[in-house]
C-alpha cells in the first residue's frame, strides 16, 4: 500500500495528495505521470507528478474530481493507502536553455506546469507563467509559481481575481511583444490547449502540449491512448505525453474522450448511490 502522507483541499473538487512512494520520488522528472489504482477492483488512472521530494520519499498529485475514481481518491484521508502507484511513466519534458518560455496552465494544469517551470528556470530560461481558472476559488499555487518564474500572469473566466478573460487573451499579448517567447508549453483542458495552439500558430511559436487521452495500462500495450500527431498514430503513454501542439489532431482526441461517456456516468451514479 502507498500511504497518503498529506491531503490538501484546494476547493470542493480540486485536491492534493502527497503519497509515500520513495522509488517513484527518486526518479520522477517534470512532465511525467503515474498510474494509480485505489483498490483491487478499481480502474487505473493517470495523474501527473506535480511535485516530488526524494528525501521524504513522497510524490504529490493534484487532481480534479470528474468521475468515480477521482471522487473515490478525493474521499481518502491522510493515513489511508492506495493499492498501486506505478511510475514515473511517459517521457520527461524536453528541458534546454531555449531562451524565453511561456508556460500556460489551465485548471489543474497549473499543478502540471509548476515542475516544468521550475526545471526550465533551473536550465537558465526566462519563464513566463500564464495561468487561468474558471473562478478565484479554483486557483492554487500562486505563491509557488510566483517564487519560481520571472513573470506570473493570472486570468479568471469570471473576473473574480486579477484579470477577466482566458489564458489565450493574455498569451496573445505575450506573443505580440517585442521579445516574444521562443517556445510555449501548455497543459490543461483539451479545448484550452487547442485554443493556445490556434494563437501560437498565428505567431509562429513552437508549442508543446501535454495530452490527456483515456489510458488503461499506461505502458504501451493496450492502444487506448492512441492519438494522431502529424498524420501518424502515436501512443501517448510511451511516446508522450508531450507533443508538438500544431501537429495534434485535437478533434479526434476530443471525440475519443467522449467514447465511454455513458459508462462513466453510470459508474459515477452507482458509486454515489
Ligand atoms: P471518468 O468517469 O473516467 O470520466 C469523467 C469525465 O471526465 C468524463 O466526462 C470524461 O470524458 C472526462 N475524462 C475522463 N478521462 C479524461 C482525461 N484523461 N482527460 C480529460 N477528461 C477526461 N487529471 C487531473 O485532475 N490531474 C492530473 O494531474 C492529471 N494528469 C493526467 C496525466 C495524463 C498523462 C493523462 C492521460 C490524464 C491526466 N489527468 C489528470 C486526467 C485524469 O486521468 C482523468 O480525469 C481521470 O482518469 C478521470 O477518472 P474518473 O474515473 O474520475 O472519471
Ligand atoms: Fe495503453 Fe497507452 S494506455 S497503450
Amino acid at each position: 500500500m502507498y500511504r497518503i502522507l498529506r491531503k490538501e483541499v484546494f476547493s470542493p473538487s480540486v485536491k492534493l495528495l502527497e503519497i509515500e512512494a520513495p522509488r517513484v520520488a527518486r526518479k520522477a522528472q517534470a512532465g511525467q505521470f503515474v498510474m494509480l489504482r485505489v483498490y483491487e477492483r478499481g480502474e487505473r488512472i493517470p495523474l501527473t507528478v506535480a511535485d516530488c521530494d526524494p528525501e521524504r520519499g513522497s510524490v504529490t498529485v493534484v487532481f480534479m474530481e470528474v468521475g468515480k475514481t477521482t471522487r473515490l481518491l478525493g474521499s481518502l484521508e491522510e493515513g489511508a493507502g492506495i493499492l498501486d502507484f506505478v511510475g514515473p511513466l511517459g517521457n520527461p519534458t524536453e528541458i534546454e536553455k531555449f531562451g524565453r518560455v511561456a508556460c500556460v496552465g489551465g485548471g489543474v494544469g497549473v499543478a502540471c506546469i509548476y515542475p516544468i517551470c521550475r526545471a526550465l528556470k533551473k536550465a537558465g530560461n526566462e519563464v513566463i507563467a500564464v495561468v487561468g481558472a474558471r473562478t478565484k476559488e479554483l486557483l492554487f499555487w500562486e505563491d509557488r509559481l510566483r517564487e519560481t518564474v520571472d513573470e506570473l500572469l493570472i486570468t479568471t473566466d469570471d473576473g473574480s481575481y486579477v484579470r477577466k478573460g482566458f489564458v489565450t487573451d493574455v498569451l496573445r499579448e505575450v506573443a505580440g511583444r517585442e521579445n516574444p517567447p521562443d517556445r510555449v508549453v501548455a497543459v490543461g483542458p483539451l479545448p484550452m490547449m487547442r485554443a493556445v495552439c490556434g494563437v501560437t500558430k498565428e505567431f509562429g511559436l513552437k508549442t508543446i502540449v501535454s495530452l490527456n487521452p483515456i489510458m488503461v495500462d499506461g505502458i504501451g500495450m493496450c492502444g487506448a491512448c492512441r492519438v494522431t500527431v502529424g498524420g501518424e498514430t502515436r501512443f501517448v503513454c510511451v511516446e508522450g505525453p508531450e507533443f508538438d501542439g500544431h501537429e495534434v489532431d485535437f478533434a479526434e482526441l476530443a471525440q475519443r474522450l467522449q467514447r465511454y461517456r455513458a459508462q462513466e456516468q453510470e459508474s459515477l451514479a452507482r458509486y454515489e448511490a
